[in-house]
């Protein structure tokens, strides 16, 4: 399934099942490296974005809940040694 997301204010359309984390999908699809995958449990925060200016954690989100609740508007860090 297509999801528009809206990230660092460009507009990214992704073909992933709707169940994938928010993480794999801006690290392995969009190859936005510098989300960090930590503990996998929302613990850490190593994998937090902002998704519609609130602190979310990526690897508990999955990309369907993320484009459905805040429109896909997100903003990650970026990624200083893309790769
Ligand atoms: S990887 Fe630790 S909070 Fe997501």
């Amino acid at each position: 399934m297509a999801f528009m997301l809206k990230i660092n204010g460009t507009s990214h359309e992704v073909d992933v099942d709707g169940d994938t984390p928010l993480l794999w999908v801006l690290r392995d699809v969009l190859g936005m490296t510098g989300t960090k995958f930590g503990c996998g449990k929302a613990l850490c925060g190593a994998c937090t974005v902002h998704v519609d200016g609130a602190a979310t954690q990526t690897c508990i989100t999955t990309v369907i809940a993320a484009s459905l609740f805040a429109a896909g508007r997100l903003i990650a860090r970026q990624d200083l040694r893309r790769g």
